[in-house]
């Protein structure tokens, strides 16, 4: 248990260093594949911004704003505060949010109070729980028990639990584990990944067993083959950086598969502002999820500098979507989107006509 408690301060600790704005060749300085994606300017197609409505669904509930706070921590002292700064800036901004791993709690009652901290915070919020692939559909109703959660988050986390020093990799049998969970859960389940992306092949696979939800979680951002690799005495794994697909990258993807066999896509993974947000939703996600960057802002200025954060995102979204044109979701599914560098030639490779993304209006 303690080597437990270590590990989730250590994502914490490690993580916040990754998205300090000094840190070179962290996601803030750094640039992820976000950057090869820019919408076309018209420069009369603007729109008021009174009417202009950021509105989606989650969980087939209606959602005030497209983006929301990750799953990330939770079961220590220290961890637990960082929840209730998170539950309490979730609350006063109205954005949905997700926790870290609740099996720690399973398993040590003592640490289920900074999980149900997030419940007290924020009673009438949308809050998911999360639990790790490999747990059964017994823990999966108990972890939704415990926030009073309306809807789980289920990580897979095959690169992560494969540099973890203490990763345990079973990986044959995740995928009839997730039907498992699906079948018992009360409570809609969306399937993630922790930030390596998910592939048309794996959503389509994670559809067939029921899965209608699927966060993409794309590199790009915290990257968690660094901090397992920082935690390991000698890390000797630095040279797999950059493994796995970004958000942008996932959603170009998808777009592949027929909306019926394919879950209802959200997207994270190197989110840093209000532009990411809606390029992101431009690509066809139906909400965007935020960890690293409100992270590192709560642990350093606590629950009243994320509120304010949130804020500023919240106006700027409004405001992007005026300028863009685009009063709606709907409405940024048809802007105009270069697509370059990097990203545009993982497009050619895969098949993709980027250039139809540069000519929505036109079309
Ligand atoms: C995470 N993430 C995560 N995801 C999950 O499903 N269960 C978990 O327990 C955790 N734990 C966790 C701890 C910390 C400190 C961070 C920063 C993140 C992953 C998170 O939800 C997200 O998928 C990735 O961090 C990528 O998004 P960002 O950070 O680039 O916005």
């Amino acid at each position: 248990a303690e080597r437990r408690h270590d590990r989730k301060e250590d994502h914490v600790r490690l993580a916040t260093m990754q998205w300090e704005p000094a840190q070179g060749d962290g996601p803030a300085a750094r640039g992820n594949e976000f950057d090869d994606l820019d919408f076309v300017h018209h420069a009369m197609d603007a729109v008021a911004l009174e009417p202009v409505d950021p509105a989606t669904r989650m969980f087939n509930r209606d959602a005030a704003w497209p983006f929301y706070i990750n799953g990330m921590t939770g079961g220590t002292a220290h961890t637990g505060r960082i929840n209730q700064q998170l539950a309490i800036a979730a609350r006063e901004t109205g954005l949905a949010m997700g926790c870290g791993s609740v099996s720690i709690a399973l398993d040590d009652p003592d640490a289920a109070p900074g999980f149900r901290i997030i419940r007290r915070e924020n009673p009438d919020g949308l809050v998911m729980a999360n639990i790790g692939v490999g747990r059964s559909a017994d823990d999966a109703r108990r972890a939704v028990d415990l926030l009073g959660a309306d809807a789980l988050q289920v990580h897979i986390n095959a690169v992560q639990e494969t540099v973890m020093p203490e990763g345990s990799p079973r990986f044959g049998d995740w995928l009839s584990g997730i039907e498992a969970i699906v079948a018992a859960s009360p409570v809609p389940v969306l399937v993630k990944e922790v930030g390596f992306g998910l592939s048309p092949r794996t959503l389509h696979r994670l559809a067939d067993v029921g899965v209608r939800f699927a966060d993409v979680s794309g590199r790009g951002g915290t990257d968690f083959l660094r901090i397992e690799n920082d935690r390991r005495p000698g890390g000797d794994y630095g040279y797999l950086t950059g493994f796995g697909q970004s958000a942008p990258a996932c959603l170009l993807d998808a777009a592949s598969l027929d909306a019926d066999s394919r879950p209802t896509l959200f997207a994270s993974g190197g989110v840093r502002n209000p532009l990411d947000v809606l390029k992101a939703l431009a690509l066809g996600a139906e909400a965007v999820g935020v960890a690293g960057a409100f992270l590192s802002t709560v642990v350093e200025v606590g629950a009243e500098g994320l509120i304010e954060l949130i804020g500023s995102w919240q106006r700027h979204t409004r405001e992007l979507m005026a300028l863009l044109g685009a009063p709606d979701l709907e409405g940024l599914r048809g802007t105009d989107l270069l697509i370059r560098g990097r990203l545009g030639e993982y497009a050619r490779l895969r098949g993709i006509d980027a250039g139809a993304y540069a000519r929505r209006r036109e079309s």
